[in-house]
């Protein structure tokens, strides 16, 4: 058997291989699991306050199994796990701090290959980009979706109609009784958001890219066929160390182009778009902003789940899941590309792809929208870019001049948003600054501003909202997300004044703030940055360090891979 890295720890006949094997032995391992056997790190999100990820400890024992059968050396370990829904001011300020968690506990350990168990928004990217860093063999359970929310005799999908029934519990339409019922009836199993949000975005994206085993990523949490994946995939790792099949020879610029179109096909979520760049960032893969638009703006939607559409995850699995995507998109894709089965895509889908549902996924050739993909603006408002999702935006929008009104920052937003006096209609464009990477800090899931109660009760459902933020993936709305560089550094979003109009052209791909350049010069020179919470600890760190959006928001040091190398012994 060749000599993996373990072995500089385990097969040592000295001091160190005494501590390395005889503390491990206080958990009962027999010596023969130090002959040399590939040693498999599971890496688990697992975190009763990551509610997605709660049931990852049941899939570990899982895979375990499979790296078990396989003749592996299982070790489960925990890393920091980010939760959307609880974690203050936003899991996004703590990606980066919890890839550093990854890459440093998969490195500085007997580790030959690892198994990354996500699930949550955050909890993908975080350990994919650690993992990048580091560049073993790699394989990516996903958790899974919840089942579908039932509520009253319908569906309800994660995130989506909690937008919606907050309007409704605005304007009466809802009681508060039936609000906190419907809490219930959303999140009724393990698993996580089972809209098209930014998790499940998450687990098409690493499907998509070849990280997972085929059929994976729709799989409901609760579905046995989720174990039987993981233990499968337990199994593969095994091999994929033998092989020496590392992360790098599966994450090519072709699995990078082949995800965005992807993306495109499934309605995914804007979120997308800094994720996969940061990944690309970590593998040393060119991947511009521009290119989300040159490669997926023209994909058509194939897949009619929420936000963008109607359905949820577990019609998606039922449907036929992300193979029958790929089946249909087999011309526009690198179907050679490789994958962690050791198969290109093409291989792997020989006797899957199927459509079992053409109201759930639809057929390449008639799409439920021609053109889907994300769209890269830019303009005076974003020198760098900023992102649109069509597909979750009203079409009349999509061309649009309208007064500013604008909230300086998120108290000033909710402060006065819903103020009956605040001098705004429906064809205002609504600009929140202050809520970038740095201005926030972590750029939070704000910029799809509920509209003001006033508008609201007019039955308007939509208007242009403008932000340096994010949307969380499970939203919708014309709106324009990501703007680069940010107000809080001296963008041109910050010096937005109320009344200034602002033009929006989607298939121009134009952010133009209407604003003469002398004026804007002027403003400049008035503009004072606003006051940062930042003394101290990670924060610190974080904003002095953040890339903007249009980069990914990486950490600067963070970019590029320090490899697998063993470190020096520890004693
Ligand atoms: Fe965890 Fe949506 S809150 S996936
Ligand atoms: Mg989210």
């Amino acid at each position: 058997m060749s000599k993996f890295r373990s072995t500089d720890w385990f097969g040592k006949r000295d001091k160190m291989g005494f501590i390395y094997r005889s503390w491990m032995k206080n958990q009962g391992m027999p010596e023969d699991m130090f002959d040399g056997r590939p040693v498999i790190g599971i890496c688990n999100t697992w975190s009763e306050l990551t509610p997605c990820n709660a049931h990852l400890r049941d899939i570990a024992e899982s895979v375990r199994r499979g790296v078990l059968e396989a003749g592996g050396f299982p070790v489960e370990f925990p890393i920091m796990s980010l939760g959307e829904t609880l974690l203050k001011p936003t899991a996004m300020l703590f990606r980066n701090l919890a890839s550093m968690d990854a890459e440093e506990s998969i490195r500085g350990n007997p580790i030959d290959g690892v198994v990354l168990l996500t699930g949550c928004d955050k909890t993908t990217p975080s350990t994919m980009m650690g993992a990048a860093s580091v560049d073993l063999p790699t394989i990516v359970v996903q958790g899974g979706p919840m089942l579908n929310g039932k509520y009253k005799g319908h569906d309800i999908g994660s995130g989506t109609n909690v937008w919606t029934f907050t309007d409704d519990l605005k304007t009466g339409a809802m009681s508060y009784a039936e609000f906190t019922e419907a809490e219930s009836c959303m999140s009724r199993s393990p698993g996580h958001c089972m809209t098209m949000g930014t998790a499940s975005t998450m687990a098409c994206m690493v499907e998509s890219l070849g990280m997972s085993l085929s059929g994976s990523a729709a799989i409901p949490a609760v579905d046995s066929r989720r174990k039987r994946i993981a233990q499968l995939s337990g199994r593969r790792i095994v091999e994929m160390v033998k092989e020496d099949l590392k992360m790098s020879k599966i994450l090519t610029r072709s699995a990078f182009e082949n995800a965005i179109k992807v993306n495109a096909a499934i309605g995914g979520s804007s979120n997308f778009v800094i994720h996969l760049t940061a990944i690309a960032g970590r593998m040393g893969v060119p991947l511009d902003i521009e290119d989300f638009d040159k490669l997926g703006s023209k994909m058509p939607l194939l897949v009619n789940l929420m936000p963008s559409g109607k359905f949820l995850m577990e019609d998606f699995y039922y449907a036929g899941g992300l193979p029958a995507v790929i089946k249909q998109m087999s011309d526009v894709l690198d179907m050679e590309a490789l994958t962690v089965t050791g198969k290109s895509h093409k291989e792997n889908i020989v006797d899957t792809g199927n459509i079992y549902n053409e109201a759930v996924i639809y057929p390449f050739n008639k799409p439920l929208i021609e053109e889907a993909g994300i769209a890269v603006l830019k303009g005076n408002l974003a020198l760098d870019g900023a992102v649109i999702k069509p597909s979750a935006a009203t079409p009349e929008l999509m061309q649009h001049r309208g007064r500013a009104v604008v909230f300086e920052n998120i108290e000033d937003y909710h402060a006065r948003v819903d103020d009956p006096d605040l001098d705004i209609d429906e064809t205002c464009v609504m600009v929140l600054k202050c809520v970038g990477p740095v201005g926030y800090p972590g750029m939070p899931e704000v910029g799809n501003m509920t509209l003001p109660k006033k508008i609201l009760a007019k039955g308007v459902t939509d208007m242009v909202r403008i932000s340096d933020g994010r949307m969380s993936g499970t939203a919708f709305g014309t709106v324009v997300l990501h703007v680069s560089p940010e107000s809080a550094i001296g963008g041109t979003l910050g010096l937005v004044e109320n009344g200034d109009m602002i033009r929006l052209d989607v298939a121009k791909r134009v952010i133009e703030l209407e604003v003469p350049e002398e004026e804007l010069i002027m403003r400049r020179g008035r503009w004072a940055p606003p006051p940062l919470t930042s003394e101290r600890g990670y924060v610190n760190l974080y904003v002095n360090h953040v890339q903007q959006a249009d980069k990914g928001a990486d950490l600067d040091f963070l970019v590029g891979s320090s490899g697998s190398d063993v470190p020096r012994d520890s004693h």
